[in-house]
Protein backbone atom coordinates (compact mmCIF):
# COMPACT_ATOMS: atom_id res chain seq x y z
CA UNK A 1 0.00 0.00 0.00
CA UNK A 2 2.57 2.84 0.89
CA UNK A 3 5.32 3.00 -1.21
CA UNK A 4 6.72 6.39 0.81
CA UNK A 5 8.73 5.11 3.87
CA UNK A 6 10.40 6.75 6.88
CA UNK A 7 13.97 7.06 6.34
CA UNK A 8 16.45 5.03 8.77
CA UNK A 9 16.87 8.20 10.68
CA UNK A 10 12.93 8.34 11.18
CA UNK A 11 13.21 5.11 12.15
CA UNK A 12 15.77 6.19 15.48
CA UNK A 13 14.39 9.14 15.62
CA UNK A 14 10.80 7.43 16.18
CA UNK A 15 12.38 5.04 18.99
CA UNK A 16 13.87 7.77 20.93
CA UNK A 17 10.87 9.27 21.07
CA UNK A 18 8.35 6.84 21.52
CA UNK A 19 7.95 6.66 25.26
CA UNK A 20 6.76 10.64 24.82
CA UNK A 21 4.51 9.88 21.92
CA UNK A 22 2.88 7.02 23.52
CA UNK A 23 2.34 9.07 26.73
CA UNK A 24 1.25 12.18 24.67
CA UNK A 25 -0.65 10.44 22.10
CA UNK A 26 -2.57 7.69 23.62
CA UNK A 27 -2.11 5.22 19.84
CA UNK A 28 1.23 4.87 18.61
CA UNK A 29 2.39 3.49 15.16
CA UNK A 30 4.96 0.72 17.02
CA UNK A 31 3.81 -1.92 15.00
CA UNK A 32 2.80 -0.32 11.53
CA UNK A 33 5.66 -1.00 9.64
CA UNK A 34 4.17 -1.01 6.22
CA UNK A 35 6.33 -3.00 3.78
CA UNK A 36 5.61 -2.28 0.03
CA UNK A 37 7.44 -2.58 -3.57
CA UNK A 38 9.91 0.27 -3.23
CA UNK A 39 10.89 -0.86 0.36
CA UNK A 40 14.84 -1.08 1.18
CA UNK A 41 15.46 1.96 -1.08
CA UNK A 42 17.30 4.46 0.89
CA UNK A 43 16.49 8.56 1.58
CA UNK A 44 13.10 10.40 1.52
CA UNK A 45 10.62 10.38 -1.44
CA UNK A 46 11.32 13.62 -3.74
CA UNK A 47 9.13 15.33 -4.90
CA UNK A 48 9.10 17.75 -7.81
CA UNK A 49 6.83 20.46 -6.68
CA UNK A 50 5.02 22.18 -9.81
CA UNK A 51 7.36 20.12 -11.51
CA UNK A 52 11.00 20.27 -12.30
CA UNK A 53 10.05 23.93 -11.66
CA UNK A 54 13.61 25.60 -10.87
CA UNK A 55 14.35 24.96 -14.33
CA UNK A 56 10.72 24.84 -16.45
CA UNK A 57 7.72 27.12 -15.77
CA UNK A 58 5.45 25.81 -12.83
CA UNK A 59 2.67 23.73 -13.38
CA UNK A 60 3.10 23.70 -16.84
CA UNK A 61 3.54 20.03 -19.37
CA UNK A 62 7.24 21.41 -19.64
CA UNK A 63 7.85 21.17 -16.02
CA UNK A 64 6.46 17.54 -15.55
CA UNK A 65 8.70 16.50 -19.03
CA UNK A 66 11.50 17.70 -17.38
CA UNK A 67 10.81 16.24 -14.45
CA UNK A 68 10.94 12.33 -15.69
CA UNK A 69 14.04 13.52 -17.92
CA UNK A 70 15.77 14.18 -15.13
CA UNK A 71 14.66 10.98 -13.54
CA UNK A 72 11.85 11.90 -10.57
CA UNK A 73 8.88 10.18 -10.95
CA UNK A 74 6.36 11.97 -8.34
CA UNK A 75 5.17 15.37 -9.25
CA UNK A 76 3.48 17.90 -7.27
CA UNK A 77 0.32 20.00 -8.92
CA UNK A 78 -2.21 22.92 -7.79
CA UNK A 79 -5.89 22.43 -9.16
CA UNK A 80 -8.25 24.62 -9.53
CA UNK A 81 -11.68 25.82 -11.41
CA UNK A 82 -12.17 27.46 -14.49
CA UNK A 83 -15.50 29.73 -14.92
CA UNK A 84 -16.88 27.46 -17.06
CA UNK A 85 -16.23 24.80 -15.20
CA UNK A 86 -13.06 23.32 -16.05
CA UNK A 87 -10.32 21.73 -14.08
CA UNK A 88 -6.88 23.54 -14.59
CA UNK A 89 -3.32 23.29 -13.24
CA UNK A 90 -2.41 26.64 -11.84
CA UNK A 91 -0.62 27.58 -8.32
CA UNK A 92 -2.17 31.38 -8.04
CA UNK A 93 -5.57 32.23 -7.85
CA UNK A 94 -4.55 34.89 -10.45
CA UNK A 95 -2.93 34.19 -14.00
CA UNK A 96 -1.15 37.22 -13.94
CA UNK A 97 2.29 35.87 -12.48
CA UNK A 98 2.56 32.85 -14.70
CA UNK A 99 0.84 34.16 -18.07
CA UNK A 100 0.41 36.67 -20.41
CA UNK A 101 -3.31 37.55 -19.13
CA UNK A 102 -2.63 41.27 -18.70
CA UNK A 103 -1.27 41.81 -22.44
CA UNK A 104 -4.58 39.48 -23.95
CA UNK A 105 -6.94 40.44 -21.58
CA UNK A 106 -5.97 43.63 -19.86
CA UNK A 107 -9.31 45.20 -18.84
CA UNK A 108 -10.05 41.76 -16.95
CA UNK A 109 -8.27 42.77 -13.68
CA UNK A 110 -7.78 40.86 -11.09
CA UNK A 111 -7.53 38.03 -13.90
CA UNK A 112 -8.76 35.36 -11.42
CA UNK A 113 -8.92 32.12 -12.81
CA UNK A 114 -12.16 31.49 -11.72
CA UNK A 115 -13.31 34.40 -13.78
CA UNK A 116 -11.66 33.18 -17.11
CA UNK A 117 -13.09 30.37 -19.24
CA UNK A 118 -11.10 27.11 -20.23
CA UNK A 119 -10.83 28.62 -24.19
CA UNK A 120 -9.63 31.59 -23.00
CA UNK A 121 -6.82 30.60 -20.54
CA UNK A 122 -6.25 28.17 -23.52
CA UNK A 123 -4.93 30.96 -25.47
CA UNK A 124 -2.38 32.05 -22.80
CA UNK A 125 1.17 31.72 -22.96
CA UNK A 126 2.31 29.80 -19.24
CA UNK A 127 5.75 29.85 -20.91
CA UNK A 128 7.36 33.02 -21.74
CA UNK A 129 7.40 34.72 -18.03
CA UNK A 130 9.87 31.94 -16.99
CA UNK A 131 12.24 31.96 -20.40
CA UNK A 132 11.79 32.52 -24.14
CA UNK A 133 12.60 28.83 -24.98
CA UNK A 134 9.42 27.76 -22.98
CA UNK A 135 7.23 30.08 -25.01
CA UNK A 136 4.04 28.77 -25.69
CA UNK A 137 3.44 26.25 -23.13
CA UNK A 138 0.02 26.49 -22.11
CA UNK A 139 -1.64 26.31 -18.30
CA UNK A 140 -2.70 22.24 -18.56
CA UNK A 141 -5.95 21.35 -18.10
CA UNK A 142 -6.06 18.32 -15.46
CA UNK A 143 -7.39 15.97 -17.79
CA UNK A 144 -4.16 17.02 -20.25
CA UNK A 145 -2.13 16.62 -17.30
CA UNK A 146 -3.27 13.43 -15.80
CA UNK A 147 -2.24 11.87 -19.71
CA UNK A 148 0.64 13.23 -19.46
CA UNK A 149 1.42 12.02 -15.99
CA UNK A 150 0.55 8.36 -17.05
CA UNK A 151 2.28 8.75 -20.08
CA UNK A 152 5.53 9.51 -18.39
CA UNK A 153 4.72 6.67 -15.94
CA UNK A 154 4.49 9.38 -13.08
CA UNK A 155 2.94 9.76 -9.64
CA UNK A 156 1.38 12.40 -8.65
CA UNK A 157 0.97 14.84 -5.56
CA UNK A 158 -2.45 16.32 -6.18
CA UNK A 159 -2.69 19.72 -4.55
CA UNK A 160 -6.58 21.08 -4.35
CA UNK A 161 -6.10 24.53 -4.14
CA UNK A 162 -8.29 27.01 -2.48
CA UNK A 163 -10.99 24.91 -2.58
CA UNK A 164 -13.19 27.34 -0.12
CA UNK A 165 -13.31 29.27 -4.18
CA UNK A 166 -14.98 26.23 -5.59
CA UNK A 167 -17.37 24.39 -4.21
CA UNK A 168 -17.55 20.84 -5.28
CA UNK A 169 -14.26 20.76 -6.41
CA UNK A 170 -13.49 17.42 -4.90
CA UNK A 171 -15.94 15.45 -6.31
CA UNK A 172 -15.22 16.94 -9.27
CA UNK A 173 -11.40 16.26 -9.14
CA UNK A 174 -12.01 12.59 -7.85
CA UNK A 175 -14.46 11.64 -11.36
CA UNK A 176 -11.72 13.31 -13.31
CA UNK A 177 -9.34 11.01 -11.86
CA UNK A 178 -11.88 8.44 -12.32
CA UNK A 179 -12.16 9.11 -15.78
CA UNK A 180 -8.48 9.06 -16.91
CA UNK A 181 -8.07 5.65 -15.05
CA UNK A 182 -6.05 6.96 -11.63
CA UNK A 183 -8.70 5.51 -9.23
CA UNK A 184 -8.09 2.02 -10.31
CA UNK A 185 -6.19 0.03 -7.35
CA UNK A 186 -2.83 0.42 -8.58
CA UNK A 187 -2.94 4.11 -9.05
CA UNK A 188 -4.11 4.51 -5.77
CA UNK A 189 -1.69 2.16 -3.79
CA UNK A 190 0.95 3.78 -5.38
CA UNK A 191 0.77 6.62 -7.73
CA UNK A 192 -1.63 8.91 -5.89
CA UNK A 193 -1.74 11.52 -2.85
CA UNK A 194 -4.23 14.21 -2.51
CA UNK A 195 -3.05 16.86 0.05
CA UNK A 196 -4.59 20.19 0.79
CA UNK A 197 -4.29 23.38 3.42
CA UNK A 198 -8.08 23.11 4.28
CA UNK A 199 -8.71 20.39 6.20
CA UNK A 200 -12.55 19.85 5.29
CA UNK A 201 -11.03 19.37 1.57
CA UNK A 202 -8.77 16.66 2.76
CA UNK A 203 -11.89 15.37 5.27
CA UNK A 204 -14.07 15.74 2.25
CA UNK A 205 -12.03 13.48 0.03
CA UNK A 206 -11.18 10.94 2.44
CA UNK A 207 -15.07 10.47 3.24
CA UNK A 208 -16.11 9.91 -1.21
CA UNK A 209 -12.64 7.66 -1.49
CA UNK A 210 -11.51 6.08 1.72
CA UNK A 211 -9.25 4.20 0.06
CA UNK A 212 -7.11 7.31 -1.43
CA UNK A 213 -3.70 8.36 0.53
CA UNK A 214 -4.07 11.84 1.60
CA UNK A 215 -2.05 14.65 3.40
CA UNK A 216 -3.19 17.54 5.12
CA UNK A 217 -0.94 21.07 4.13
CA UNK A 218 0.35 22.29 7.66
CA UNK A 219 2.11 21.86 10.90
CA UNK A 220 -0.73 21.29 13.86
CA UNK A 221 0.06 21.11 17.38
CA UNK A 222 0.97 17.90 18.46
CA UNK A 223 -2.00 17.64 20.45
CA UNK A 224 -4.21 17.87 17.67
CA UNK A 225 -2.50 15.55 15.23
CA UNK A 226 -5.15 12.38 16.60
CA UNK A 227 -7.85 14.49 14.87
CA UNK A 228 -5.80 14.92 11.64
CA UNK A 229 -5.04 11.42 11.89
CA UNK A 230 -9.08 10.41 11.65
CA UNK A 231 -9.50 11.34 7.85
CA UNK A 232 -5.56 11.73 6.84
CA UNK A 233 -2.28 9.57 6.64
CA UNK A 234 0.04 11.95 5.85
CA UNK A 235 1.10 15.87 7.72
CA UNK A 236 3.10 17.82 5.14
CA UNK A 237 4.12 21.26 6.60
CA UNK A 238 6.32 23.94 5.50
CA UNK A 239 10.23 22.87 6.57
CA UNK A 240 10.62 25.95 9.07
CA UNK A 241 7.71 25.11 11.48
CA UNK A 242 9.21 21.32 11.84
CA UNK A 243 11.78 20.04 14.84
CA UNK A 244 12.45 16.26 14.87
CA UNK A 245 10.51 15.74 17.85
CA UNK A 246 7.29 16.92 15.92
CA UNK A 247 7.87 14.80 12.90
CA UNK A 248 8.54 11.57 15.55
CA UNK A 249 5.10 12.92 17.12
CA UNK A 250 3.71 12.53 13.63
CA UNK A 251 5.37 9.24 13.00
CA UNK A 252 4.29 7.79 16.38
CA UNK A 253 -0.09 7.69 14.92
CA UNK A 254 -1.69 5.91 12.91
CA UNK A 255 -3.27 7.23 10.18
CA UNK A 256 -6.70 6.70 8.59
CA UNK A 257 -5.06 3.75 6.90
CA UNK A 258 -4.29 2.00 10.00
CA UNK A 259 -0.65 2.50 9.03
CA UNK A 260 2.37 5.17 10.75
CA UNK A 261 1.71 9.20 9.54
CA UNK A 262 4.38 10.54 7.40
CA UNK A 263 5.77 13.73 6.80
CA UNK A 264 6.63 15.39 3.52
CA UNK A 265 8.20 18.64 3.99
CA UNK A 266 8.38 21.48 1.53
CA UNK A 267 9.92 23.54 -0.14
CA UNK A 268 13.05 22.75 0.03
CA UNK A 269 15.73 24.10 -2.60
CA UNK A 270 19.21 23.82 -1.33
CA UNK A 271 21.37 21.00 0.18
CA UNK A 272 22.21 22.35 3.76
CA UNK A 273 18.06 22.13 4.03
CA UNK A 274 17.73 18.58 2.55
CA UNK A 275 20.63 17.47 5.04
CA UNK A 276 18.65 19.24 7.96
CA UNK A 277 14.99 17.82 7.30
CA UNK A 278 16.45 14.59 6.58
CA UNK A 279 17.98 14.36 9.34
CA UNK A 280 15.02 15.03 11.41
CA UNK A 281 13.19 12.32 9.70
CA UNK A 282 10.41 13.62 7.21
CA UNK A 283 9.76 10.70 4.83
CA UNK A 284 9.78 13.39 1.79
CA UNK A 285 10.62 16.50 0.66
CA UNK A 286 9.05 18.56 -1.48
CA UNK A 287 11.49 20.66 -4.17
CA UNK A 288 11.40 22.35 -7.00
CA UNK A 289 15.17 21.51 -7.54
CA UNK A 290 15.12 17.77 -7.20
CA UNK A 291 18.56 17.17 -8.64
CA UNK A 292 20.01 18.97 -5.67
CA UNK A 293 17.82 17.32 -3.04
CA UNK A 294 18.86 14.19 -4.45
CA UNK A 295 22.13 14.54 -4.61
CA UNK A 296 22.58 15.72 -1.14
CA UNK A 297 20.39 13.06 0.59
CA UNK A 298 19.97 10.58 -2.38
CA UNK A 299 16.27 9.25 -2.21
CA UNK A 300 14.09 8.66 -4.97
O1 LIG B 1 3.25 20.60 -1.82
C1 LIG B 1 3.42 21.61 -0.90
C2 LIG B 1 3.35 23.00 -1.44
O2 LIG B 1 2.95 22.98 -2.76
C3 LIG B 1 2.51 23.89 -0.66
O3 LIG B 1 2.65 25.23 -1.00
O4 LIG B 1 1.94 27.31 -2.04
O5 LIG B 1 3.54 25.83 -3.22
O6 LIG B 1 1.16 25.18 -3.03
P1 LIG B 1 2.31 25.90 -2.39
CA1 LIG C 1 1.14 23.14 -4.19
Amino acid sequence: MYVVRPAAAAAAAFTALLGFTCTVLGSTAASASAGGPLDGLSGPVVYAHRGASAYAPENTLASIDLAVRLGFRWVENDVQRTRDGELVVIHDDTLARTTNVEQLFPDRSPWKVKDFTAAEIARLDAGSWFGAEFAGARVPTLRQYMVRVQRNQQRLLLEIKKPELYPGIEKQTLELLQETGWLDERHVSQRLVVQSFSADSVRIVHQLRPDLVTAFLGTPKVADLPRYAQFTDRINPWHTTITAEWVAAVHGLLGAHGRAMEVDTWIVDDATTARKVAGMGVDGIITNAPDVVQEAVGGF
